[in-house]
């Protein structure tokens, strides 16, 4: 039996302006799982990612992490839990352009409270290389490709090892043979247990889920579960394509 590590019970969201997103939107993710989200574009599929992640709020509703209620949290006790528990990749890589890839992963393991400093260090420099970007660490974001100074984000993402990883559109901004390697990465992590909830909108990327959730506005249309993925199938990329196309997508 998976475990439950993340639930969003009845969220609603409307925005101050008049407009409505979420009605009574539930929603499970479980513990070992690569969920991903797809749907058209402003079908919500961010926002439900920053509402689980507690970095937006809803209007009602509930969202638990590992069975806690974290929507009553402070704002302090919630950067501390998303600072802990939580890893987050983007479409842009946010690292600090005056920092090496080397000290923005590490920062980012002294504010997620790991130590001590060599520890730290230590670990830093085996998820780099991890990632496939163990020779550049002494590099400025600047001085690397996009490929690689998305991968030194996830590297970042994962120093605090978060209960669950969310990537928003990871491969959105990289070519074709990057975005291959952020999504071996990214699947080579859950194999070895990372729970992960990925937005998307590429079928490619999709197909590395064990489940994919179709948002549209605002709603879970449908679901498809699949095996855990081992390796690129036509097979595979039929289904999630046949279960697409049939959402009119
Ligand atoms: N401040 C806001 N006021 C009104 N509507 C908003 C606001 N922010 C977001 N929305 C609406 O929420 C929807 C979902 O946005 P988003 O989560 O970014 O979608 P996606 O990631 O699926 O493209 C959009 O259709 C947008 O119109
Ligand atoms: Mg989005």
């Amino acid at each position: 039996m998976k475990k439950v590590i993340l639930e969003g019970i009845g969220l609603c969201k409307s925005f101050p302006s008049g407009g409505e997103l979420f009605r009574s939107l539930d929603a499970i993710i479980y513990d070992g799982d690569f969920t991903v989200v797809m749907g058209p574009s402003g079908a919500g599929k961010s926002t439900l990612l920053y509402v689980l992640s507690g970095m937006d709020s809803v209007t009602s509703g509930t969202v638990k992490y590992r069975g806690q209620p974290i929507s009553g949290l402070s704002e302090k006790r919630m950067a501390e839990l998303r600072a802990k528990e939580f890893g987050f990749v983007f479409q842009q890589t946010h690292l600090v352009g005056n920092l090496t890839l080397f000290e923005n992963v590490a920062v980012a393991g002294y504010l997620a409270g790991k130590e001590p400093p060599k520890a730290v260090q230590i670990q830093t420099e085996k998820l780099l290389r991890q990632m496939g970007v163990g020779g550049a660490g002494d590099r400025l974001p600047s001085q690397v490709s996009g490929g690689e100074a998305q991968r030194a984000a996830i590297a970042r993402a994962m120093i605090g090892v978060p209960g669950i990883l969310f990537a928003d559109e990871p491969t959105g901004a990289l070519n074709r043979q990057n975005s291959q390697e952020v999504l071996n990465l990214l699947t080579g992590l859950n194999q070895r247990g990372q729970s992960i909830l990925m937005v998307t909108h590429d079928m490619r990327a999709a197909a590395r889920g064990n489940r994919i959730l179709y948002l549209e506005d605002g709603e879970i249309l449908d679901q498809l579960d699949l095996p855990p993925y081992e390796k690129a199938s036509r097979e595979r990329d039929e289904r999630v394509s046949g279960w697409l196309s049939s959402l009119q997508w």
